[in-house]
């Protein structure tokens, strides 16, 4: 028996999305995908690391070759990542162990920027600008730049290194009329009150500054909630969260989610259902805020390919088969 597509389900919803690599473009794993999904991300291959080849030019080739498969099917795409401070050539922002200069690192990161975004113009629906920029427990939430976590990127050029990574997106998407193309900011912990609350003052306060110059328009159009929760997660604090942002006026992309079972192995009966609980209060949740929720996108087709496989947080198992967390998101009530 066919399985109901969950972009069908959530068709005047919100997107249905993936991440990918190759291997989900082909057999069944493609099957799959395309049955259930719309968007999709790339797991990997769209991270500075792989931008580049060993001299440091750019080089997009392995990029391409899963963007144009990507684009055959007719997917969406979501842009992930163009500042990180993970799988990104360390040469970016360090040489020889040493921190660049403000100046350095600041034009490191506008030409790594420039080249990404007009490679890809308008084939993807959004760019995750920055990424995992806020302390996992910030203290004092509303003075939210001395709660950045201390990466080489804000080391070397400073605590307006996100502004500026956002000016400059903004800026190539607009010179070549690419407006449509939304800027998130994207995070983990987003179920954390104060890390939510240090996030929705960065973000206040960036687009305040931005409508001086430009009077009812976004710098950043959209936060990204990751969404890599656990067996212990309290979705009331998920639900805390979204009311944060939604006051905001911006969109808000769940990007990154999955559901760890309590325990590594096997899961049990129990745990399974557990799981599937807890994914049917999210989608309950995010179906009352669907007017500003654009996407919800799963990290990982199935259990065995996860990058927490150990601890089976997916809709489908390892022979792809639906577990009772598929069920619970088809039919959340
Ligand atoms: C993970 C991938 O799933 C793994 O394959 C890779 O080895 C490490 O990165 N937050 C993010 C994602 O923004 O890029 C990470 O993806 C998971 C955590």
């Amino acid at each position: 028996t066919e399985l109901t597509p969950l972009k069908d389900i959530y068709e005047d919803y919100f997107l249905i999305g993936n991440a990918v690599s190759m291997a989900e473009l082909e057999g069944q794993r493609l099957d799959l995908l395309r049955h259930h999904h719309n968007l999709v991300t790339a797991e990997n291959a769209m991270k500075p690391e792989y931008a580049y080849n060993a001299n440091r030019e750019f080089d997009f080739s392995d990029q391409e070759r899963l963007v144009n498969r990507i684009q055959e099917e007719g997917f969406e795409l979501h842009g992930h990542v163009l500042v990180w401070h993970q799988q990104s050539p360390e040469w970016l922002h360090t040489e020889d162990g040493q921190l660049l200069s403000r100046d350095e690192a600041l034009e490191n990161m506008y030409t790594h920027i420039e080249e990404t975004v007009l490679h890809y113009g308008d084939a993807v629906i959004a760019w995750e600008v920055v990424n995992e920029a806020m302390n996992d427990n910030p203290r004092d939430p509303e003075m939210w730049r001395a709660m950045l976590r201390r990466s080489d990127w804000f080391d070397a050029i400073g605590d307006d290194y996100l502004e500026l990574a956002y000016l400059k997106t903004r800026e190539v998407l607009d010179e070549n009329g690419w407006e449509d193309v939304k800027l998130y900011y994207n995070d983990y912990n987003d179920d954390n009150q104060s890390k939510a609350s240090a996030i929705y003052y960065m973000v206040k306060e960036l687009n305040e500054n931005y409508a001086e110059e430009h009077p009812g328009e976004l710098l950043i159009d959209g936060i990204g909630m990751q969404g890599h929760y656990n067996s212990g997660t309290n979705v009331d604090f998920v639900r805390l969260s979204i009311e944060r942002f939604r006051e905001l006026g911006v969109e808000i992309g769940i990007t990154e989610l999955d559901i760890t079972a309590a325990n590594t192995g096997e899961l049990t009966e129990e745990e399974e259902k557990n799981q599937a609980v807890l994914y049917a209060q999210l989608f309950s949740l995010y179906k009352e805020h669907a007017d500003i929720i654009s996407r919800v996108t799963f990290w990982g087709l199935n259990d065995a390919t996860s990058w927490r496989a150990e601890r089976n947080p997916l809709l489908f198992d390892r022979d792809l088969l639906a577990k009772e967390a598929y069920y619970a998101v088809a039919n959340p009530e």
